[in-house]
């Protein structure tokens, strides 16, 4: 028998809840080292609180995050960081007064080279509030890249982006899962997020309705109904 490799991160019966709504409902997700792994689902499904949960931004009111072998359930953000978990937000944060370089040193002054295969290396002067919508989405996740991750969590990454700038996002996210980076993406626009991806999780109402290659998703009727809210 070939035996699978244990999971870098294992969420395991992950149930949250804002008063009555409850916004994930024991939700059991499995992420291998070296995968790219894609989450969709409806508005309001859970995918970001599910994202502030496994990052240590909420407290989930059951279950357990294994990460690397280890409950890391009441570890704050920045101990996550530390361990290799780093995450990237549905609305961008960066230091808008500093310059593109100086967001990148905030972080790890020992990594500003990322900004020359983010291709942001010309405007390393430029404050990143002066920044394009698509270059402000690289310098996030250079900014990510600069913390060494060991799994990187990307929320929408292509929002908002016009096509070419997220052309150029695609090429860079797909550089990093070829090189070896853990990948948890979730996304709305399927067409990049199917090339990625070997393997996506359907969320609905804070329950994983399915989960395939992304083929046997769009095919199964659970994902068309949610998609099309029967
Ligand atoms: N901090 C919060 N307080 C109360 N309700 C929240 C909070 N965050 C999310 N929700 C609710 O939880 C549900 C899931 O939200 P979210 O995880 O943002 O969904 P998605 O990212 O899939 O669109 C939604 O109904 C949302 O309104
Ligand atoms: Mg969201």
């Amino acid at each position: 028998m070939v035996e699978l490799p244990a999971p870098l991160l294992e969420i395991e019966g992950i149930t949250k809840k804002f008063g009555e709504l409850v916004a994930l409902d024991n939700v059991n997700i499995k992420v291998q080292e070296k995968e790219c792994l894609g989450i969709i689902g409806p508005n309001g499904a859970g995918k970001t609180t599910l994202f502030n949960v496994i990052t240590g931004f909420l407290k989930p009111n059951s279950g357990k995050v294994i990460y690397m072998g280890q409950n890391i359930i009441g570890k704050k953000p920045h101990q996550l960081v530390r361990l290799g978990l780093v995450r990237t937000f549905q609305l961008i944060k960066t230091f808008k007064d500093l310059t593109v370089m100086e967001n990148i040193v905030a972080v790890n002054e020992e990594e500003t080279d990322i900004l020359k295969e983010m291709g942001l290396w010309e405007k390393r002067n430029v404050l990143a509030k002066n920044l394009s919508q698509g270059e402000k989405r690289k310098l996030n996740i250079a900014m990510s890249m600069a913390a060494k991750p060991k799994i990187l969590l990307l929320d929408e990454p292509f929002a908002g982006l016009s096509p070419k700038e997220g052309e150029e996002l695609y090429s860079i996210i797909k550089k990093l899962r070829d090189e070896g980076l853990t990948q948890v993406i979730i996304e709305h626009k399927l067409r990049e997020l199917f090339k990625l991806s070997e393997r996506v999780t359907v969320l609905n109402y804070g329950k994983v309705i399915c989960e395939g290659t992304p083929e046997e998703v769009v095919k199964a009727k659970q994902v068309i109904e949610a998609y099309l809210g029967a």
